[in-house]
């Protein structure tokens, strides 16, 4: 099974691809988190992306596409893949087509996170992560059960994203509505695009989506 997770910044596209994960078996392919670990690591990627990231726009379409064709060869043939966020522009749903066909893949599922733009801003700026485990939580919305303690791992280090400030957020939205979402025709064409309320809560929205994988 592979899947594309699509919505804008804060639709809950890395909440909801980590719990599939967990229940599915798949491997979460998120190209932000994988442009996150090349700038942390310093790579050339990583030095390109930097800038770009941080004011909120879009790194280039070869990058992003070469990255997700290098972690396609990475895992099992067996194993279903959830694309979070990516593809971003018509030129990337390009690539995943020809990157998915080459490696003898078809797209099962695009499922598209719906919510309210104004909404997101506050998800988005009280979000963390486990330093250690990189399991996501939220000031408000998901606590950890113990204060400074990682549910998954027993970590005690969390950090954010330089990129999750209310600025930067809306410039990624107003990237999200000109580039990436003209690219759900595509899909709506070949008749697998699924539309799930976001707005709701965390598990709703996974039963929503539990529903459309049976
Ligand atoms: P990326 O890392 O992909 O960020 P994004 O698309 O902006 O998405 P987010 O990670 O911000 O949001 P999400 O939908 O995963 O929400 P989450 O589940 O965390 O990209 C970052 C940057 O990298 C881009 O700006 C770009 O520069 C570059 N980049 C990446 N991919 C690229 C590509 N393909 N091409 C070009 N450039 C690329 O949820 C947010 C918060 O809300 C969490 O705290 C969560 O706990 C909470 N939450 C989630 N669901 C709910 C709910 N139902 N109710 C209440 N709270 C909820």
């Amino acid at each position: 099974m592979n899947i594309i997770l699509l919505g804008p910044p804060g639709a809950g596209k890395g909440t909801q691809a980590q719990r599939l994960v967990e229940r599915h078996g798949l491997k979460q392919l998120s190209t932000g988190d994988m442009l996150r670990a090349a700038v942390k690591a310093g790579t050339p990627v990583g030095l390109q992306a930097k800038a770009v990231m941080e004011a909120g726009q879009l790194v280039s379409d070869e990058i992003v596409s070469a990255l997700i064709g290098d972690e396609l060869d990475a895992m099992g043939a067996g194993t279903g893949a959830i694309f979070d966020g990516y593809p971003r522009t018509a030129a990337q749903a390009e690539s995943l087509d020809a990157i998915l066909a080459s490696r003898g893949r078809q797209l099962d599922h695009v499922i598209e996170l719906e919510v309210n733009e104004d909404a997101l801003v506050a998800r988005i700026t009280g979000r963390y992560t486990c330093a250690t485990c990189g399991k996501g939580y939220h000031d408000t919305f998901e606590k950890p059960k113990v204060e400074g303690t990682c549910d998954k791992c027993g970590g005690h280090e969390f950090k954010r994203r330089p990129d999750d400030n209310e600025e930067t957020v809306r410039t990624r939205m107003a990237e999200y509505r000109a580039k990436t979402a003209p690219i759900l025709p595509i899909y709506e064409a070949r008749g697998i695009v699924s539309r799930v309320d976001g707005m709701a809560d965390m598990d709703a929205v996974t039963a929503s989506i539990e529903a459309i994988l049976a």
